[in-house]
């Protein structure tokens, strides 16, 4: 583990939760008319669920029709359990439970293997919603994981998702991806 990410998960979200996604509700207010209908009323699996500031917006949002967080830090699945909702320890460099819809907010950019746990969620999830900063000089200087330049996002969605939807916010990249099932 880098160093800054150990400050992060040992100081930082020990003591202060998810500081950032306090003021994440302009974010969530651009994706709300962008998601498609068929993402709506699902069971999602929020992968990396922080504090779980996020899954209640995401709960909200796509009306789930159930919602478990799953990180891997004690320190924030205990803030999101007192938020009344259902989380697991869970590190998803090391695999991933096998569901409906996968959601990463802010997460993926701290998984070990990028491309190998968006792979493996494709394998394992029919829906995938994706909510990931690009690298900018704010996150270079302070993110604990490794957000990547646009550009490296794109390559790597294409490999991983093929086809998909996508937006920009402001320094956010926003992805849509559903299985089709070939053939
Ligand atoms: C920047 S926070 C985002 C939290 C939340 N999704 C949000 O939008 O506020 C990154 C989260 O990923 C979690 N995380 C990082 N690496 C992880 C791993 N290998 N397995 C599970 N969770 C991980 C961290 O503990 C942290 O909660």
């Amino acid at each position: 583990m880098r160093m800054r990410e150990w400050i992060a998960e040992n100081i930082g979200y020990r003591f202060f939760g998810c500081l950032y996604n306090k003021s994440h509700d302009h974010i969530f207010d651009f994706i709300e008319p962008k998601i498609p209908k068929d993402f709506l009323h699902r069971n999602i699996f929020d992968l990396g669920c922080g504090d779980g500031t996020n899954t209640v917006r995401v709960q909200k949002l796509f009306k789930a029709n159930e919602i478990v967080g799953y990180d891997h830090n004690n320190f924030l699945l205990k803030r999101a359990r007192k938020k009344g909702l259902k989380v697991k320890k869970f590190d998803f460099s090391k695999s991933l439970p096998k569901g409906e819809m996968a959601a990463f907010t802010f997460s993926l950019h701290h998984a070990f293997d990028k491309e190998k746990t968006l792979k493996t969620a494709v394998k394992k999830f029919k829906y995938i919603f994706i909510c990931e900063p690009c690298l900018d000089l704010y996150h270079w200087l302070f993110d604990g994981g490794e957000p990547l330049p646009k550009e490296k996002w794109i390559l790597l969605f294409d490999e991983a998702l093929k086809k998909y939807l996508i937006y920009q916010y402001k320094n956010n990249l926003i992805v849509f991806y559903k299985k089709v099932k070939r053939g």
